[in-house]
């Protein structure tokens, strides 16, 4: 038997209540509930405040640049920081953080060459503790399944989810559950959860099935879900933009590209951008697009398809692992943002995918393959007019490169896309550097050496 949510841990549980709004019906509600979904409509809830728009917008930007001076307490945390659009917990000693976001804002150079945009940046949301953009929910969503006494914390993931919730759990004193696709996620992933404490099961199914499975485990077992749907996880992951626009001096760049998967990163930045317009942080709201795999491109077809007002879910393929997702959870909510932000959906193939990674990479500084999906999708766009090279284009990188060095390795021996209808395309090879086995003398290396400069001399004074 499972301890109940309230019978166990030292503290005694939250009566906390926070306020919920449909966003289908449109319904606001008060509770402590943990359910995610309407009781009348069933549609995904989201966490409002009537604060959040009666704050003052230039004091809250000179306390937060304040914050980031400070060497203690939760201001080192970049998503507690902003928590005047946060739910607060009880006390600030129920927080649980692993010192979050705070990530970098990168200029891409040789991909702005490539692209013809001078002014392209990267948000790297993979130097994060666990190397995802997972942890800015993470530390959210963590706390309050803490403070309402959850002694165990589930999710179904791609592996970046997993590893953050295994970490946040660890951190928190709770216990983890993962569902992961058996064969589907990478190793690097993976091994994260082990380390940190996850009871860990790969069941013989896809990242759907998984949620499916997990989502009738917590009608029937005390345990807390950790997926997107949970309206806590969002509201921390909103801080990325919040972070970017400061970042930005709060003038607010003209496109911010995602990758799409489950839908709950775009959700939660298109969110964001909207508080901050309504309370005058920012004075016009930037294009949020969704990039997607082409063979997981659920939001693309719900899109094109549907209008936007039904579901078309896929059976997802792609190497970009993360992102394999047909059925997202959060897909009316990623259509909502995109709508009122005007931003663009659109799809890119896995040779696109992988010259991207290989361009980021090129730039020292990396991405696992579904981050890479930003730049491939701003080319297309770019192509499509719906971008102009005289914007300022954000794109957000939401794993570390070492989240699937399996896909790296393959990518440079030249194995990435062994049958498949990609395997005779020379286009990649440019960017391959596989590993060279030599003998250990100093001639085979110098002769290595100089085969090199030979054949890419470009980089000869770099
Ligand atoms: N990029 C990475 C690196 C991801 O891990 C994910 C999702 C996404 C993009 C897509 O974000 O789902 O909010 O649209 N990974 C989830 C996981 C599903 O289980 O780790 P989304």
């Amino acid at each position: 038997m499972l301890p109940s949510a309230t019978s166990e841990k030292g503290s005694a549980p939250s009566q906390a209540t926070f306020r919920f709004r449909c966003i289908g019906c449109g319904s606001v509600s008060s509770s402590a509930a943990q359910d995610f979904r309407c009781s009348q409509c069933g549609n995904l809830l989201e966490i409002t405040d009537s604060s959040w728009n009666s704050q003052n917008p230039a004091a809250l930007k000179s306390l937060w640049r304040e914050r980031r001076t400070l060497n203690e307490g939760i201001d080192l945390s970049g998503v507690w920081r902003f928590r005047e659009f946060l739910p607060a917990p009880d006390s600030e000693q129920q927080i649980v953080s692993l010192r979050e976001a705070n990530t970098p804002l990168y200029e891409l150079p040789q991909s702005s060459r490539i692209t013809g945009v001078p002014r392209l940046y990267a948000k790297h949301q993979g130097l994060n503790p666990t190397g995802s953009f997972k942890d800015a929910g993470m530390t959210v969503a963590a706390t309050f399944a803490r403070q309402a006494g959850y002694h165990w914390v589930a999710c179904a993931s791609t592996g970046n989810t997993s590893a953050s919730m295994a970490a946040y759990a660890a951190r928190g004193g709770m216990r983890s559950l993962v569902l992961v696709p058996e064969g589907k996620i990478s190793w690097s992933k993976l091994s994260q959860a082990l380390d940190y404490g996850a009871l860990t099961c790969q069941l013989r199914t896809d990242f759907d099935g998984c949620l499916l499975l997990l989502q009738e485990l917590v009608r029937r077992a005390p345990v807390y879900q950790l997926n997107s749907i949970n309206p806590f996880r969002l509201e921390g992951q909103k801080t990325l933009a919040f972070e970017l626009l400061e970042q930005f001096e709060w003038e607010p760049p003209d496109h911010i590209i995602v990758p799409g998967g489950n839908l709950g990163n775009s959700s939660a930045i298109g969110k964001a951008l909207l508080e901050m317009r309504d309370v005058g942080l920012i004075p016009r709201l930037p294009k949020l697009s969704v990039i997607q795999a082409e063979g997981a491109n659920a939001l693309v077809r719900t899109l094109r398809e549907a209008g936007g007002k039904r579901l078309v879910s896929v059976q997802a393929e792609t190497r970009a692992t993360a992102i394999r997702i047909g059925n997202p959870a959060s897909w009316e909510k990623a259509v909502k943002v995109l709508q009122a932000t005007g931003g663009a959906c659109e799809q890119v193939s896995e040779l696109e995918i992988a010259q991207a990674k290989a361009e980021i990479g090129a730039e020292g500084i990396g991405c696992e393959p579904a981050s890479a999906v930003t730049l491939a999708g701003l080319k297309k766009l770019l192509r499509q007019g719906f971008v102009k090279p005289e914007e300022t284009v954000v794109l957000v990188l939401t794993g570390n490169l070492l989240k699937d060095p399996d896909y790296t390795m393959e990518f440079h021996r030249g194995d990435l896309f062994k049958d498949t209808p990609y395997e005779q395309s020379a286009k990649l090879d440019r960017f391959r550097h596989p590993p060279v086995v030599l003998d250990a003398t100093l001639d085979a290396v110098i002769k290595t050496l100089e085969q090199a400069e030979k054949s890419d001399p470009t980089h000869s004074n770099v």
